[in-house]
């Protein structure tokens, strides 16, 4: 068998088990006539042995009731980033959000996890001991979507970046990792994001950043987000997290052959689109906040179009949902605190404004693959 197969079978990931090789850690194998490394049994015997050894008693014995890595998260708004690392073996610590509609669905779905309000009331006591500080600070001042001037971090939203700061100060986890949108790079010529890095410099850690787009990790949307990761008094932490090596595996399927024309998901997720069903462009464009008001513009310009009866409509939240890589009635409340077009607006709003779990899922891996020194 080939090398991911042996590291599966022995326990591992391809790329500790490719360290161990690497190093002389364990003796080399056989290769084919592509020069692939190929295991056979006594392989596979030999190198657990050798994992069974430097294994400490208690992980193998306890397997199962190992501590996981946790996360504390702040700005938590519907629980992009905490959906995204937990599906990473994550465990979720402590939720940080104000907004009271945000709340109930963080109650929803983390019912006992608790939870703070106001992050400027917050003190370090009151944080769990958490391995990874997540957060996507509000972007209110940053954003192009808004019209005027931007206020930057000097705004009393974006302005809330140094109530996390202060914060990790005190706290000191590991890593941070932090989300926002893409006009945080030329907000004030830059000047912001040059504040944000040496803000978290001052505090101990190596910063570094890289934007991603959504739809390269198959969610139909085309969003650009800039991601920067902290990892305390470790420079090389954050290239570790945020860049690959090597090429890595395509993201998304291929589309259909022989000229059949397949739906995109998008258009899968969009209205009843058999028969007469609206016409959907290939993939959405971005979903912003500002989209969640029923009147003036609509930012995200996406809309569903039925032109044999002349009518156009936009997405409704639940297809919204889907266009952000949520689960299906995820914004859905479980009590009553809205209803109507304010409950639409509000599910719109916190839609607009959230991570996409397969952007966090990736970015929690690479994380918890550094965390676990597999880099
Ligand atoms: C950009 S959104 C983050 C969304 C989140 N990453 C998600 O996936 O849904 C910023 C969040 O910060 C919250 N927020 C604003 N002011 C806050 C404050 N003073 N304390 C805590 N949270 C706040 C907002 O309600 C909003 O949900």
């Amino acid at each position: 068998m080939y090398l991911a197969d042996a590291a599966k079978e022995i326990g591992v990931s391809s790329i500790t088990l490719k360290r161990w090789i690497l190093s002389g850690k364990v003796s080399d194998v056989a290769r084919d006539k592509n020069n692939w490394r190929v295991f056979n049994n006594g392989d596979i015997e030999r190198i657990r042995n050798y994992h069974l050894q430097i294994s400490e008693p208690a992980q193998i014995t306890y397997c199962s009731e190992q501590p996981k890595h946790t996360i504390a998260s702040f700005f938590s708004g519907i629980g992009g980033f905490d959906i995204g690392f937990e599906k990473a073996g994550f465990k979720v610590t402590v939720q940080c959000e104000i907004e009271p509609f945000c709340v109930s669905i963080l109650n929803k779905h983390w019912p006992s996890i608790p939870k703070l309000s106001d992050i400027k009331e917050v003190k370090i006591d009151d944080i769990p001991t958490s391995t990874v500080w997540v957060g996507g600070f509000p972007c209110q001042d940053l954003s192009l979507a808004r019209m005027g001037q931007r206020k930057g971090l000097r705004g009393s939203k974006s302005g809330l970046f140094y109530e996390f700061a202060r914060l990790v100060g005190e706290g000191k986890p590991r890593v941070v990792v932090i989300e926002n949108v893409a006009g945080l790079l030329s907000s004030h010529k830059g000047r912001d994001l040059g504040i944000l890095i040496s803000t978290l410099a001052e505090l101990g850690y190596a910063v570094g950043w890289r934007t991603f787009n959504s739809k390269n990790f198959g969610v139909p949307q085309s969003r650009q987000r800039v991601y920067i990761v902290g990892c305390y008094r470790d420079e090389r932490g954050p290239g570790q997290i945020l860049f690959e090596p090597e090429c890595s595996e395509r993201d998304t399927e291929k589309g259909g052959s022989n000229g059949t024309k397949s739906k995109t998901p998008f258009q899968e997720i969009v209205g009843d689109t058999s028969g007469e069903g609206p016409v959907i462009q290939s993939i959405a464009y971005c979903l912003y906040a500002t989209s969640a008001r029923h009147t003036g513009t609509d930012w995200s310009r996406n809309y569903a179009c039925y032109p044999n009866v002349g009518m156009v409509r936009r997405l409704i939240p639940s297809e919204c949902e889907g266009v952000m890589a949520f689960p299906k009635n995820w914004t859905l409340p479980g009590n009553h605190i809205l209803e109507g077009d304010d409950l639409d607006s509000a599910r719109y709003h916190a839609l607009g404004n959230a991570v996409t779990p397969p952007v966090a899922e990736w970015i929690a891996n690479k994380v918890m693959s550094y965390l676990n020194g597999e880099n």
